[in-house]
């Protein structure tokens, strides 16, 4: 899937891009079917929300599951993230996000470049969050909040909060987000939340401030999350376990633009466990790979 230029200017001026639609039900089936056996499993991959047995997190079924595999290689997810960096693209990160009804914990105001640079020494912004609703997204269900052009400022300041929720990120403090929705248009725009049908996308900057609040609706808000970096910009420091950010950096080749719906061969290297090497972790960087090379 390529974008027009006038998407790519709405990219630029607004952080982010909102496909109404864009899988068929037929399509998103296949990757729901596939959710409540990966929530099921006792992993260190399934993070599951502070006090509660409902998952919020899972990370890296694209190396364990078929069709999540297929989904990280779809070319409507990853071609437009290509087009704009103009290289190749490596997973930094796979996420199925489960934000259950009842129990879907808040995400605090962020940046995930703000993470990926502090946490995993990504050198530059270049990266992007591409995201797949499997379910129908709407106010109730904490649909995601975005402060449009909030990308532009770079990287803002943040605090690593350990204990809001299971999982700990860089968040931005309350009075950067009261100016940043005055800037972006206050009560007028000042805060965006794209809302759709189950199958819809949304491609979004690194640097775009975003949140969500919590579900108390009875519907689930299941979403997965591509994080595409480019190869050039890969990690440098291995801090976190593999299954939160990956340290393969071999380009994605992408399947047949039907690849949902037919099969194609995909490789599933965790298919019978993660190997132990995964939980390895250090706070030294990694040797510069393009000095060795
Ligand atoms: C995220 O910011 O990484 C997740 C937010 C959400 O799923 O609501
Ligand atoms: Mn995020």
């Amino acid at each position: 899937m390529r974008l027009s230029l006038e998407q790519i200017a709405q990219f630029d001026r607004d952080g982010y891009l909102f496909f109404s639609g864009l899988f068929s039900p037929e399509e998103t089936r296949t990757l729901t079917a596939a959710v409540p056996e990966l929530y099921a499993r006792r992993e260190a991959y399934n993070v599951r929300e502070k006090g509660s047995d409902a998952v919020r997190t899972n990370f890296a079924a694209h190396l364990y599951s078929e069709p999540f595999a297929k989904l990280a290689r779809h070319p409507r997810m990853v071609e437009p993230v290509q087009d704009l960096f103009g290289e190749k693209l490596y997973m930094h990160q796979f996420k199925i996000n489960g934000k259950m009804a009842f129990e879907g914990d808040v995400w605090q105001w962020h940046q995930d470049y703000g993470t990926w640079k502090n946490d995993d020494l990504m050198p530059t912004e270049r990266a992007m969050n591409v995201a797949i609703f499997l379910d129908d997204v709407n106010a109730f269900n904490g649909p995601l909040m975005f402060i449009p052009g909030s990308h532009k400022k770079g990287v803002v300041d943040a605090k690593h909060d350990l204990t809001t929720t299971s999982y700990p990120l860089w968040t931005v403090d309350n009075d950067l987000i009261r100016q940043l929705v005055e800037r972006a248009g206050g009560k007028n725009g000042g805060i965006v939340s794209p809302q759709g049908p189950a199958g819809s996308m949304i491609l979004f900057h690194s640097c775009l401030v975003h949140a969500s609040a919590s579900n108390l609706s009875p519907w689930n808000r299941v979403s997965v999350y591509l994080s595409l970096c480019a190869l050039s910009n890969h990690i440098r420091r291995f801090k976190r376990p593999e299954y939160i950010a990956h340290r393969d950096f071999s380009a994605i080749d992408c399947l047949p633009d039907d690849c949902l719906l037919k099969h194609y061969p995909v490789e599933l290297p965790w298919k019978n466990g993660m190997p132990g090497s995964a939980l390895v972790t250090s706070s030294e960087p990694i040797a510069d790979t393009r000095k060795a090379a």
